[in-house]
């Protein structure tokens, strides 16, 4: 499949076989036969454990994607990321958002120069003004303390501290409250500034490029709600801002000396160890902040280190390859069970979609395989009562990550039991099915008639046979969640890998955004007639007509 010609290696072949051997064998029978699976395929770091058990595999299936991640030089690829090459190839830089989190005195290169020194720097610039910020130091224009922080920012500039800011919400500092704009919807603006007091805002430009219209725009307008409240001078006391483009964020009229920096090595989606993280900071403390930049530390030395049969990333990657590839199913969900990961799901999205939503391969050819799958999901139980109904009966499986943490921080009466019994219940329920045997005899054991239970009796059957992988820990901490993120990154890393493709670029967000920049001229009425399909001019019309 791989290389130029994109013929099928050897290790392809191999698992190629494999699936056929093995597509129409029941877990539930690899269950019964081998006491010791679930044991088997189970790893464990940092009290993060891993149960790979309820997949569609056993010792033949793993060994030969093993091999396909030796074939594809798997090992050597992680060591050049952590070694600065230049594996974001057609944009000619270094991915290192795991320099980020380097927590040891390991120097990490990027075109021959340590790029550690800056990060250090940029952290303890993190630490002073988030602590100032948190004590009431750093104060407002009028000598107030800022207790309402708002992170303009969209995507990775956005999602990122979003989703660990929701995931924290019980570290975060008492009267400090949280607020995200990411969307051009005025409606984003108006929903968060209603309601705040401009003396005691504080406003969070993040945005890598500085140029996203979006966040510039956002940002514009939170500027004039407050220079129309406190006066121009009042932006140096209330506007910061988290960049790579020092001239961008001074030419929109923000002090560089406000500037958080952090540089192209880091890419978007791989940011929140960055300065993008700030909020972060203020919400939960430099402390806890850094609590996630271990956890996120210690699963890249797993990940760096540890055994290809025992290294939790890319075992994750290779089920998901597995699926993807060869049995033909191009989608996956992540469930958190927690509502303070709600939001993790979305952020997995961007990670995942726009990492391997590609289809040009390193060899700058056409793949003829399919690359990264549609990423989905939301908090059980909520989801159990929307669309795990197809997940149990639909026509074609969806693999599924549930994430599960054992304690919550709201231990309240049976809450959280009964929210652990459900995902467990989940699980065994997608592994087992019903069989039409089992369903007739539930039916009859129920008082039903033959004719009622000839009729129900296949509406009542599951398949069963639908994988899922089950990430279990104590309690969702800072900890524990830079290794579950950093889990994840490294996953769809591997994948990249696998299926010889850049995960660190995104060009497929552009074209949208050139026609973007075509068309407001034509709604704002200074342009007319411009190159258009004859949909879209029809469109651009109606859309006018109604405004009017
Ligand atoms: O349009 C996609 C994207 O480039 C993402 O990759 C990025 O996270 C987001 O836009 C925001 O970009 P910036 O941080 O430069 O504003």
């Amino acid at each position: 499949m791989f290389g130029l010609s994109q013929n099928k290696t050897k290790g392809w072949k191999r698992l190629e076989r494999e699936y056929k051997r093995i597509k129409k064998v029941q877990m539930r029978n690899l269950f019964e036969q081998d006491e010791r699976r679930a044991e088997k395929y189970t790893l464990r770091l940092n009290g993060l454990t891993l149960d790979y058990s309820k997949n569609r595999i056993d010792d033949k299936v793993l060994s030969a994607l093993l091999n396909l991640a030796k074939e594809r030089g798997v090992t050597q690829k992680i060591k050049e990321m952590f070694d600065g090459s230049k594996i974001n190839f057609t944009e000619n830089r270094s991915v290192l958002h795991i320099a980020l989190r380097n927590r040891s005195n390991r120097k990490i290169l990027s075109d021959g120069k340590d790029v550690m020194p800056q990060i250090r720097e940029v952290l303890n610039k993190m630490k002073n003004f988030s602590e100032a910020v948190r004590l009431g130091k750093f104060k407002g224009q009028t000598g107030k303390k800022l207790t309402d922080i708002v992170n303009i920012g969209i995507g990775g500039s956005d999602l990122g501290p979003f989703m660990v800011c929701e995931a924290l919400k019980k570290y975060w500092a008492k009267g400090i409250h949280c607020h995200f704009i990411s969307n051009i919807d005025g409606t984003a603006c108006a929903e968060v500034l209603d309601g705040l007091n401009p003396e005691t805002t504080l406003f969070i430009v993040a945005s890598k490029t500085f140029t996203t219209i979006e966040t510039l725009t956002n940002a514009k307008t939170c500027r004039k709600w407050l220079v129309d409240s406190l006066g121009e001078h009042a932006v140096a006391k209330h506007f910061v801002a988290l960049s790579t483009n020092k001239a961008e964020v001074e030419k929109f009229g923000i002090n560089p000396e406000n500037m958080f920096e952090f540089w192209n090595f880091v890419g978007g989606r791989y940011s929140v160890w960055s300065a993008i993280g700030l909020i972060i900071c203020i919400a939960i403390g430099f402390e806890n902040f850094e609590k996630l930049l271990d956890g996120a530390f210690a699963m890249d030395e797993h990940f760096r280190k540890a055994e290809p049969q025992n290294n939790m990333p890319l075992i994750l990657a290779l089920l998901g390859v597995w699926y993807n590839n060869f049995f033909n199913i191009h989608r996956y969900a992540v469930i958190p069970y927690d509502q303070y990961l709600q939001y993790l799901p979305s952020y997995l999205q961007q990670l995942d979609m726009e990492s391997n939503g590609k289809s040009v391969d390193k060899n700058n050819s056409f793949v003829k395989y399919a690359t990264g799958p549609v990423l989905f999901g939301g908090a059980g139980t909520n989801v159990q009562h929307s669309f795990f109904q197809l997940l149990h009966q639909g026509t074609e499986p969806v693999p599924v990550d549930f994430i599960v943490p054992a304690i919550s921080h709201n231990e309240i009466g049976n809450h959280h039991t009964i929210l652990l019994s459900n995902v467990l219940a989940q699980g065994e329920a997608l592994m087992k099915g019903k069989t039409i045997s089992e369903a007739t005899e539930e039916l009859r054991q129920s008082g039903k008639s033959k004719q009622e239970i000839e009729s129900l009796k296949k509406y009542k059957s599951f398949t069963g046979n639908r994988p899922s992988n089950t990430l279990l820990f104590k309690k969702i901490d800072p900890f524990a969640l830079g290794q579950l993120i950093a889990l994840y990154e490294h996953k769809v890393f591997v994948q990249g890998i696998i299926w010889n493709i850049n995960s660190f670029d995104q060009m497929g967000v552009e074209l949208g955004k050139q026609l973007a920049l075509n068309i407001l001229p034509e709604l704002e009425n200074r342009a007319f007639g411009l190159n258009h399909d004859v949909s879209t001019l029809a469109l651009i019309k109606e859309v006018k007509k109604l405004r009017k």
